[in-house]
């Protein structure tokens, strides 16, 4: 069933019954785990083969604001989102660094972007990552001004803000394993936590730590990309961890976080809290192509995607809309790829969790 409010088509009447038409069919494929709930869902925007949309914040008037890591450093914003066809626009590509990372609201319309250099070959490039801001207050935003550089990052990933202390950012370096935390007022950093860098698997020339950061009940919590295979079942798993932060957004030191739930996936990427103040998580699982559903006991659904679909296919991050009409649609971006020879680029998927529950 669709709920009625799943996307309001104030464009017309056709672009509505168009969306119920496009619903995808139910999968096919043999799941990791037991059970599955689809929900409803549209696409929202879809960008050509080439382009990996990484990351997603949310404006107060509803847009969405998005970054790209292939081919090049662009902010997107998307608009009209009522409609069959939302508007997408470039905002600006910053030519400094080849891709932008997470991207955190730090005060009213004002945003703070991460980027720097990404290289197939050998991963992150240390010395190339920055911090911008962004500034919606006066209208449309002029182009991006430098916070800060964070010369000794290597690969910066997900991003947050201090929930007390909005104009503190935390930005994951998945190659350190480092939480670097940048004053966006002073333009200082420093490191809210450092965890003990993963192995790098030999047969990979980047192997991916901690990814996606929120702080959520005085906790910060994180995916760790790094995958393991459970010995039992011979299958990969991957966990998300918590770790206590303080209002100046430091963690304890010489603590180690803690397990909290291990998803039989090969890849966690960035995740998100709601709708609301529900406390579900909402996991992007990259190259699984798919999105997880966790409750706080550790029990979780597939919501949407499969391995061979493109429904969110190397989903990146996820974030709900902020307006009356969508603060129960979850915004899915993803990276696109490769499926049985056909290639696509990333978009975002609109998923419905009106309907949901554990
Ligand atoms: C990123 O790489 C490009 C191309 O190699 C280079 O021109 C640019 O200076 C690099 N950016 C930084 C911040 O070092
Ligand atoms: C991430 O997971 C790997 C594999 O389980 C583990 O070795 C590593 O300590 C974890 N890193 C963090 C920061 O939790
Ligand atoms: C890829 O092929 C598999 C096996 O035939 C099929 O189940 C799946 O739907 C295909 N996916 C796409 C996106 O074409």
């Amino acid at each position: 069933m669709v709920s009625k409010s799943l996307f309001l088509a104030t464009c017309s009447f056709l672009t509505l019954v168009a969306s119920l038409v496009a619903l995808p069919p139910p999968s096919f494929h043999q799941l990791n785990h037991r059970e599955s709930r689809l929900l409803p869902n549209r696409v929202i925007a879809q960008f050509p083969a080439g382009t990996w949309i990484e990351n997603i914040a949310v404006r107060a008037n509803g847009n969405l604001l998005l970054t790209s890591f292939l081919p090049d450093a662009t902010l997107y914003e998307v608009s009209d989102l009522d409609c069959l066809s939302p508007t997408v626009t470039r905002l600006f590509t910053i030519d400094s660094v080849t891709s932008l990372f997470g991207i955190v609201e730090t005060s009213t319309d004002v945003f703070a972007v991460a980027g720097g250099n990404f290289s197939q070959s050998t991963g992150g490039v240390k010395g190339t990552s920055r911090l911008w801001s962004i500034d919606f207050r006066h209208g449309q935003s002029s182009y991006p001004r430098l916070i800060t550089s964070i010369p000794d990052a290597v690969l910066l990933n997900g991003a947050t803000t201090v929930p007390q202390s909005s104009h503190i950012v935390l930005l994951a370096d998945s190659i350190l394993n480092t939480i670097w935390r940048v004053d966006v007022v002073k333009g200082t950093v420093d490191k809210a936590a450092q965890f003990p860098p993963q192995d790098t698997a030999p047969s990979q020339p980047v192997t991916i730590g901690i990814n996606g950061i929120h702080i959520h009940d005085g906790f910060l919590w994180f995916t760790n990309d790094t995958s393991t295979t459970n010995p039992s079942t011979g299958s990969p798993e991957t966990s998300m961890y918590r770790i206590q932060i303080d209002k100046n957004g430091y963690a304890p030191l010489n603590t180690a976080p803690k397990k909290t739930i291990t998803l039989p996936s090969e890849a966690l990427d960035d995740f998100i809290f709601g709708p609301d103040d529900r406390d579900i998580k909402w996991i992007a699982t990259n190259s699984e192509n798919k999105v997880l559903a966790a409750a706080p006991d550790g029990r979780y659904v597939r919501v949407a995607g499969a391995p061979s679909s493109f429904e969110v296919a190397t989903a990146t991050a996820c974030q709900f809309g902020r307006t009356s009409r969508d603060s129960h649609v979850l915004y899915v971006t993803t990276g696109g790829g490769k499926i049985n020879g056909t290639t696509e680029g990333g978009k975002v998927q609109g998923l419905d969790t009106s309907g949901f529950s554990f």
